[in-house]
């Protein structure tokens, strides 16, 4: 497959923060025995892959701003693109040493997100996204899920953590698909949850309370998939107010049916 000079931009930093975070998760294995656990290792590691991130792709296109989980914004003189970046999405998986968290890398241009790359190191599974181009999975192309009832289905689902989000909410609509699907799941790192509709492997992915970071990259996967992402209301860009439904169009619109009044 042929990579525009933007993606292998993207591709090298994500590859190169990855093998950091693969390092670590190495480390952590041999912490999980002490008391107090890795999570102070943890936080470093989350630190250290965004600063490589921001450092290999700022020094390839200078000028573009730069939003981290970690280090927040950095303007740059080009008010029109921004990186969008979480450098360990699925923090809590990776302190136990499961693996199924990534890197996510999405690039703004204006108000439209135009590549998106998601990166778990632990199983070297790459996800890589350019509006109008295609979504690719390792070079395989990506299209999401055929299945149009709701009954045959794999749906995903966040579940917010100890002190945040809405746990009623959460247990009503979990009650209301479980109800009506034929599984659901919680693996716990948005962005691969995302990518995991892109690829056909989930129907279906709803969470509230995420963040750009989060998300970026993985909408433009679904997209680029066809699949459809919107906010829980069925139209809004979840970008913006941080709650999400995708799928592809059937399964979407039917889990907005069911999600969208029990939010009220
Ligand atoms: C979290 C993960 C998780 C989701 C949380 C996110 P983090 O990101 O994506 O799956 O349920 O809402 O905050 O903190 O691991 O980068
Ligand atoms: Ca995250
Ligand atoms: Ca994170």
């Amino acid at each position: 497959m042929l990579q525009s000079a933007l993606m292998n931009v993207m591709v090298k930093a994500a590859r190169r923060a990855g093998r950091s975070l693969k390092r670590d998760l190495g480390e952590i294995e041999n912490l999980q025995v002490s008391l107090k656990g890795p999570a102070n290792f943890v936080s470093l590691a989350d630190k250290r892959a965004e600063e490589m991130l921001y450092e290999d792709l700022i020094k390839a296109r200078p000028g573009y701003g730069f939003i981290g989980e970690e280090g927040g914004t950095r303007e740059g003189a080009d008010k029109t693109h921004t990186w969008i970046v979480d450098p360990l999405d699925g923090t809590t998986n990776f302190l136990h040493g499961i693996p199924q968290f990534a890197i996510s890398i999405g690039l703004r241009r204006e108000d439209t997100i135009i590549a998106g790359l998601i990166y778990n190191p632990a199983n070297d599974e790459l996800y890589i996204a350019e509006r109008g181009k295609g979504a690719f999975l390792n070079d395989q192309r990506l299209r999401v899920a055929g299945r149009r009832r709701l009954d045959d289905c794999v749906v995903a689902c966040g579940l917010p953590h100890i002190g945040r989000g809405d746990h009623d909410l959460s247990r009503r609509e979990m009650t209301e698909i479980q109800n009506r699907v034929a599984g659901l799941r919680r693996f716990g790192a948005a962005s691969l949850d995302m990518a995991f509709v892109a690829a056909g492997r989930l129907d279906g992915y709803w969470e509230r309370n995420l963040q750009a970071w989060d998300m970026a990259a993985g909408a433009i996967l679904i997209k680029e998939a066809g699949g459809v992402v919107s906010c829980v209301d069925g139209q809004s860009d979840p970008l913006k107010t941080g709650n999400l439904i995708c799928g592809n169009e059937y399964i979407h619109a039917e889990l907005v049916k069911i999600l969208r009044p029990l939010g009220k």
